[in-house]
């Protein structure tokens, strides 16, 4: 058995050490939003965070992961009340086949989680590994500065009212 944490929960998971954690999340976790692309840390599909870092599930070994914290899409809100990344995509239209979203997001929540105030350059050079084959590129990096935006609004309006 190998203790997984995700989404602040522990589960016990009677696995191979071996096996990728996108596997153990998809068919064992049922937290189905990271996406199998290429299994080779090559298209950003299967992007989870851990420890605060994009990380390619599809090539993380789940014998390294005990004692760490993993997020998965799942993670940052439902679809009755999703988080503010999620509502920045869907408000930007930044989804054609959807594949390619839940990796984007994951990547996108670590860069703000340690920058929250991106500028173009840094947001275009933070998501450079993950690829969308529908080349809805541009709408993700809007909703990526659109979710910083509202993020540090709602950051400096909580600051005011508190
Ligand atoms: S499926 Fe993991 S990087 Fe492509
Ligand atoms: S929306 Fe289809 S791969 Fe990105």
């Amino acid at each position: 058995m190998i203790s997984l944490e995700v989404n602040g929960r522990v589960h016990a998971v009677d696995a191979d050490p071996a096996t990728p954690l996108l596997y153990v999340l998809r068919d064992q976790l049922a937290l189905d939003g990271a996406k199998f692309g290429c299994g080779l840390g090559q298209c950003g599909a299967c992007t989870v965070m851990v420890d605060g870092q994009a990380t390619f599930s599809c090539v993380t070994p789940i014998s390294v992961l005990p004692g760490r914290r993993i997020k998965t899409v799942e993670g940052l809100g439902t679809a009755a009340e999703p988080g503010p990344l999620q509502r920045a995509f869907i408000a930007e239209q930044a989804a054609q086949c959807g594949y390619c979203i839940a990796g984007m997001i994951m990547r996108a929540q670590a860069l703000l989680e340690k920058n929250p105030a991106p500028t173009d350059a840094e947001i275009r050079r933070h998501m450079l590994p993950n690829l969308c084959r529908c080349g809805t590129h541009m709408r993700i990096l809007r909703a990526v500065r659109r979710a910083a935006d509202e993020m540090r609004a709602a950051e400096s309006g909580s600051r005011r009212t508190g």
